[in-house]
């Protein structure tokens, strides 16, 4: 178990990020990159759901053809604007992104309405664990001592990309500022179908039946799973178990947290999450 350094994360804007990935030059220029009406960014605090939302726009972008979901990675295909260095500016439209920016440092123009935001969220409890076994995966990431330590740190906000709390209320709060679609993870695992074609719709496409049932079938748990470029390959792991595309079910934090944990969690999320009107799903 590697110690928190004290430079692993610099802070931009009240928000922390890995010293080894991203860059303040990077971040400041973003912020004026030019939005097309075209853009589509998914937006989401790390472990919402990303890369199923990345594999679910990149079909409905293809209409279905797998070819690309096959063969190019996830942040290939729809890459994260805020990891450095970004062609951004040079890509053919449609450009399909991916962000986990708090709302106050996407690129301006995207406050003008211009491009669409796909905002995923997910309950919070299944997010802590996600992360935790991600941080234990991953080289990059230093691991926490044990789960309640991790618990801490993100309760906290000194994971990167800072609060969860503040990620989702604030995101969610400006909505009226962006072409803004909000979607869950747990809705998306009640009914995929109904979330693909409500994303469809949000969109402007439309895919016939068969279409719609093969991107359904390449969006599941099991096929995703199976699929090297969905599942993060590549990247340096601390060792052989586990794996990106872990679980992908609504709960799993019951495995995790005792019952003074999560007590003590609903009394923090009671607490900073009492003026957002929705409500999370925190059982199958
Ligand atoms: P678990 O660790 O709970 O399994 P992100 O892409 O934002 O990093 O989120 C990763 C989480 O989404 C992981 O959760 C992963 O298993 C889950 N996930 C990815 N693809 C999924 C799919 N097709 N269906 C359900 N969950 C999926």
């Amino acid at each position: 178990i590697m110690a928190q350094t004290e430079d692993f994360y610099f802070q931009y804007k009240k928000c922390n990020f890995v010293s080894s990935i991203y860059t303040r030059e990077h971040l400041e220029q973003l912020e004026l990159f030019e939005i097309r009406d075209s853009d589509v960014f998914v937006v989401t605090y790390p472990k919402s759901g990303t890369v199923w939302m990345q594999q679910i726009v990149s079909l409905i972008n293809s209409d279905g053809d797998p070819t690309e979901v096959q063969n190019t990675q996830a942040h290939k295909r729809v890459p994260w604007i805020e990891v450095p260095p970004s062609n951004f500016q040079l890509r053919p439209s449609p450009r399909l992104n991916v962000t986990h920016l708090p709302y106050h440092l996407v690129p301006k123009e995207l406050k003008e309405k211009k491009g669409k935001v796909i905002y995923v969220a997910r309950n919070p409890k299944d997010v802590i664990v996600s992360s935790y076994h991600f941080h234990n995966h991953l080289a990059f990431y230093e691991s926490s001592k044990d789960f309640s330590d991790f618990l801490e740190k993100f309760i906290d906000g000194a994971l990167e990309f800072s609060s969860w709390f503040d990620h989702v209320r604030e995101w969610y709060n400006h909505r009226d500022e962006f072409n803004f679609m909000y979607i869950t993870y747990e809705e998306m695992k009640k009914d995929l179908r109904a979330s693909i074609l409500k994303i469809c719709s949000f969109l402007g496409k439309h895919l016939d039946n068969e279409k719609l049932n093969t991107v359904l079938e390449l969006c599941t748990f099991n096929t995703m799973k199976v699929n090297p470029m969905a599942n993060y390959e590549k990247v340096p792991k601390k060792s052989n178990d586990g794996a990106f595309l872990r679980k992908g079910t609504i709960g799993d934090w019951k495995t995790h947290f005792t019952v003074a944990q999560s007590e003590m969690f609903d009394r923090i999320f009671q607490e900073k999450m009492k003026d957002f009107p929705l409500s999370f799903v925190w059982d199958q």
